[in-house]
């Protein structure tokens, strides 16, 4: 593959990329901008991927490195890619050795963007981006958080590791991979937390694993991913916008503002069925009696929500629900679907430590059109695309 290194300050959290890449058997050609030599030296960039590195197209002309450096790559990924980069390559400039590759690659091409959020926002990067994308390649949100300054904002590079699982996701699909490109998919993920008092609440064992890997999934198929994550501590994905919520309250407000006008909407999040009536504005205290009763009132049912929603608006949306059962799963699992309205229902067992923080995940889809897919244990990111797979398959026709 190649790694384009673009001339922002980023340019050596890409070192740590590369590392990662050349560590799980990648073949990496490092492509440096001749301005991000001047925040990361050659030398690094070869002692790290092992190969010659050059900006230009004048070195090695013998091996014809403008063409060939692109054609024989199995994927481009450029991070940073600068307000410069992604401008010249939606212009198709040619005037060095990565803008060359750009117009040769006829694989994946991902691009990383950094910058500080002015540039970000402009309405020339911007449009540079919707070029891009429009032509297929995946071009990254950048993260929120700390920028070069003081300042903070939208314009970091995403964190290396998560690069890294881009690229590979992104790999593993291959050309004409990016099915979900011009699709817009909010997902929700983890579970929430009901307050008894300031530092207790009702919750449940979710990760939020399962949601991620969709997450994650959607994004390297090039959709543009709104995550809602309740209480989940994993590394944020990269180029996923990621809303944090805590309540089911706060979960159902998110959901509903952020499901307007996406294509597909997908709740993983495991949801309190019950709320206490009221939480308790200071620690509650043994008072040396009998324990109080935690009064309940039931939370909105989100899922069912959504499908009312999208059925009052009259929009084309595909509506995706998650059930966690621990016995007769496949009875339980087709009256839920039939309860909540949705097109499909991805239904697992769980208990006995299935399912719940681990790595692995096995299921079966039911649909509303009476499909019935069984998919095998494997890795949730498995599972994430071949969800991914079945909402494509009923998406409605893109109108451009
Ligand atoms: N769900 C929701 N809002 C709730 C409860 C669940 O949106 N208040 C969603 C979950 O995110 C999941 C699906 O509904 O996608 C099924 O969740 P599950 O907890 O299995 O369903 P329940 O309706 O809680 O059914 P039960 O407790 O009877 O099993």
């Amino acid at each position: 593959m190649v790694l384009g290194v673009g001339g922002g300050i980023a340019a050596y959290k890409a070192c740590e990329l590369l590392r990662r890449l050349t560590e799980s058997g990648h073949r990496v050609r490092v492509v440096p901008t001749a301005e991000a030599l001047r925040f990361v030296g050659e030398p690094t960039w070869a002692a790290l991927s092992g190969q010659p590195v050059d900006t230009g197209v004048w070195d090695r002309v013998h091996e014809v490195p403008h063409v060939r450096i692109g054609q024989s790559a199995d994927l481009v990924f450029v991070a940073p890619a600068t307000a410069n980069i992604l401008a010249k390559a939606a212009a198709g400039l040619a005037d060095d050795l990565l803008t060359n590759t750009l117009l040769t690659a006829r694989c994946p091409v991902v691009f990383a963007p950094a910058m500080h959020t002015e540039m970000w926002e402009h309405p020339a990067t911007q449009a540079n981006v919707a070029t891009l994308r429009a032509r297929g390649a995946i071009v990254l949100d950048p993260a929120v958080g700390r920028l070069t300054g003081a300042d903070t904002g939208r314009g970091r590079l995403p964190e290396p590791t998560e690069l890294f699982e881009a690229a590979r996701l992104v790999l593993r699909r291959g050309v004409g991979g990016t099915d979900l490109a011009g699709r817009r998919v909010v997902i929700s993920a983890g579970g929430t937390r009901e307050a008894i008092d300031p530092v207790r609440f009702i919750g449940n064992h979710s990760s939020g694993r399962q949601g991620y890997a969709l997450a994650r999934t959607a994004a390297a198929r090039g959709a543009d991913v709104t995550l809602v994550a309740a209480n989940v501590s994993l590394p944020d994905p990269a180029g996923v916008d990621l809303v944090r919520v805590s309540s089911a309250v706060e979960l159902a407000e998110a959901m509903e503002a952020e499901r307007r006008g996406a294509d597909a909407v997908v709740m993983t999040a495991a949801v309190a069925d019950f709320r206490p009536v009221t939480s308790a504005a200071s620690k509650i205290k043994k008072s040396g009696s009998a324990p109080a009763p935690i009064e309940l009132v039931e939370n909105p049912d989100i899922l069912a929500g959504l499908v009312t929603t999208r059925e009052r608006e009259g929009e084309a949306q595909t509506i995706v629900g998650f059930a966690a059962e621990t016995d007769d799963v496949i009875p339980n699992g087709r009256a839920k679907l039939a309860r909540k309205g949705c097109d499909l229902l991805v239904v697992n067992q769980v208990g006995g430590g299935r399912a719940f923080g681990t790595d692995d995940n096995q299921a079966t889809v039911l649909a509303a059109d009476g499909a019935v897919v069984d998919i095998p244990t494997g890795p949730k990111e498995d599972l994430a695309d071949r969800v991914w797979d079945l909402v494509a398959e009923r998406l409605p026709a893109r109108v451009r």
